[in-house]
Parts: C-alpha cells; sequence; structure tokens
C-alpha cells in the first residue's frame, strides 16, 4: 500500500477545550446522497476514542505547504501537537488554518476492520481553498501534477 498515492489530512475533535487530532492517509469520499467520508483509525489512537466519545470529527485536508504539520501530528504528543500550529473552532470541531479543505462530520456509524476502526462520518459542512494537496506515496511527501494535454 506504500506504493498507492494518498491524500494527507488531520483528523481532529475536541472535549472540554483540549484538541486531539491525528494524520490520516485513510480517508475518502463514501455517499453522495446523504454525503458521507470515511476515515480508518489505528484502535490504539487517541483520537478514535474521543471521535467515538463526542460522536463527531473534523477533517483538515492537508496542502502541500503542511508536510511539517502531517508530521507533527503523527506522533504521540497529544496537545502538544497542537503547539505551533494555528487552528480555530469550526462546527465546534477544531480547524487548522490555511489547510485545503475541510470537511466536518457528525459519527454515522464505526465499523471494526482488524486492528483499525473504519469511522462512517455524515458530512455537515464541507470546504475547499485553491493551493496544492499534499500527497503520500512510497513514504514521501508530494503534491498532484496534471499531466501535459497534446
Ligand atoms: C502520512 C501518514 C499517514 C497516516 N495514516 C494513518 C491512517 O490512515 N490511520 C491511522 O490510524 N494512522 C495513520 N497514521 C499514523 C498516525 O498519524 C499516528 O499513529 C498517530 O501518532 C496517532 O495519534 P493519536 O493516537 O494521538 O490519534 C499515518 C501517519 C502518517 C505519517
Amino acid at each position: 500500500m506504500a506504493h498507492v498515492a494518498t491524500p494527507v489530512a488531520v483528523v481532529t475533535s475536541i472535549d472540554g477545550g483540549l484538541p486531539v487530532g491525528t494524520t490520516v492517509s485513510a480517508f475518502l469520499s463514501l455517499s453522495m446522497n446523504p454525503p458521507m467520508i470515511l476515515v480508518s483509525l489505528d484502535k490504539e489512537s487517541e483520537t478514535l476514542e474521543l471521535v467515538t466519545e463526542t460522536g463527531r470529527f473534523g477533517v483538515n485536508i492537508l496542502s502541500s505547504e503542511q508536510h511539517h504539520a502531517a508530521l507533527k501530528f503523527a506522533t504521540k504528543n497529544g496537545i502538544g501537537k497542537f503547539h505551533g500550529v494555528r487552528w480555530d473552532i469550526d462546527h465546534d470541531l477544531p480547524r487548522i488554518v490555511g489547510a485545503a479543505g475541510w470537511v466536518a462530520c457528525t459519527v454515522d456509524r464505526i465499523v471494526e476492520g482488524g486492528d483499525h476502526m473504519v469511522v462512517l462520518g455524515r458530512v455537515i459542512a464541507a470546504e475547499q481553498h485553491d493551493g496544492e494537496p499534499l500527497t503520500y506515496h512510497r513514504r514521501s511527501f508530494g503534491t498532484h501534477r496534471a499531466l501535459e494535454t497534446v
């Protein structure tokens, strides 16, 4: 799977003013009607715990300039992950400033998948900005380039 190019996003949640977040590549669209997406989170994820508890989560789709944030949110550093990161609250969820896209969700269902849990989210808000997406391929960060057409 390291050879499959993916988007990079940070899944966030919050409880009592303390935000949590984790970097994910397992993020995709699921349904148009109703609008749904899914993310897959390791059973050991602290973010998964809060997503399950609160029944909601945010997906910050990172831009190519945010690879440092991708690495930061891929650690086990709790609230420390947000130090030095500009973020605010949108639909009661932590939203990272400057992300290429934003999706706010309520949890529709959580399905077990081996050592991960697949979280199906109902989209309650979505926004996108111009800018290059951050991608992950063969353990390196990159971005998308359109092929030249003849
Ligand atoms: C590029 C990249 C993609 C990742 N994708 C996922 C993913 O899809 N699901 C997941 O559970 N962890 C993924 N991880 C690992 C988590 O970010 C990492 O385990 C994190 O420390 C979990 O933090 P938490 O326990 O605070 O939620 C990814 C890491 C990187 C660097």
